[in-house]
């Protein structure tokens, strides 16, 4: 698995002191509010297991499967849900938990979903943000890193389902999806 890696972006200590950091700063924002946090699967599992336990207020967490790319390194746009929330947010405060914000299309989406079912607000937090690929406007309210135009992998992070269990995240050899 290594030798598909170019190089190491960000290691597993630098994403661990932003993440605590990310999770002070919610903490400090949503305190006395009822927070659900909203794990993207399947790329924002270690982000939402992680940031979750640098919250120090009480939240529910729930879980929803979208796929947006198939076996490809960019978003069709076309997002289909595979699984839903368990429970309704209406009335409630949402942070979205999510992966990276490339094209932005697949958060427009999910922007556009769940406000539909009235929540008492939506935010978004995102591990990672990729400015230079935007599609369509989308404003994160918590960023752990901007990061150049590269694929990257690993923190949960795939191409085509391989390295989500690096616990690093590192630049695919091109090569390796060419
Ligand atoms: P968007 O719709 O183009 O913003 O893409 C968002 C989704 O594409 C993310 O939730 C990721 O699952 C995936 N994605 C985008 N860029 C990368 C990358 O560099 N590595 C791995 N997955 C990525
Ligand atoms: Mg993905």
């Amino acid at each position: 698995m290594l030798e598909d890696i170019d190089r190491v972006l960000l290691t597993e200590e630098e994403i661990k002191e932003r993440v605590a950091e990310l999770g002070a700063e919610i903490s400090r924002d949503y305190a006395g509010k009822d927070l659900v946090l909203i794990c993207i699967l399947k790329g924002a599992l270690h982000f939402m297991a992680d940031l979750s336990r640098h919250i120090s207020i009480p939240v529910d967490m729930d879980f929803m499967a979208i796929s947006s790319y198939g076996a490809s390194t960019k978003s069709s746009g076309e997002v289909r849900i595979l699984q839903d929330l368990d429970a309704p947010i209406a009335n409630r405060h949402v942070l979205i938990v999510e992966d990276i914000v490339d094209s932005g299309l697949t958060l427009k989406y999910l922007v556009d979903n769940l406000s539909s079912r009235r929540p008492a607000s939506l935010k978004i937090a995102t591990l990672l943000d990729k400015p230079a690929r935007r599609v369509v406007p989308i404003t994160t309210d918590y960023n752990g890193f901007q990061i150049p135009d590269e694929f990257v992998v690993g923190y949960g992070l795939d191409y085509a389902e391989k390295y989500r269990n690096l616990p690093f995240i590192g630049i695919l050899k091109p090569e390796v999806y060419k």
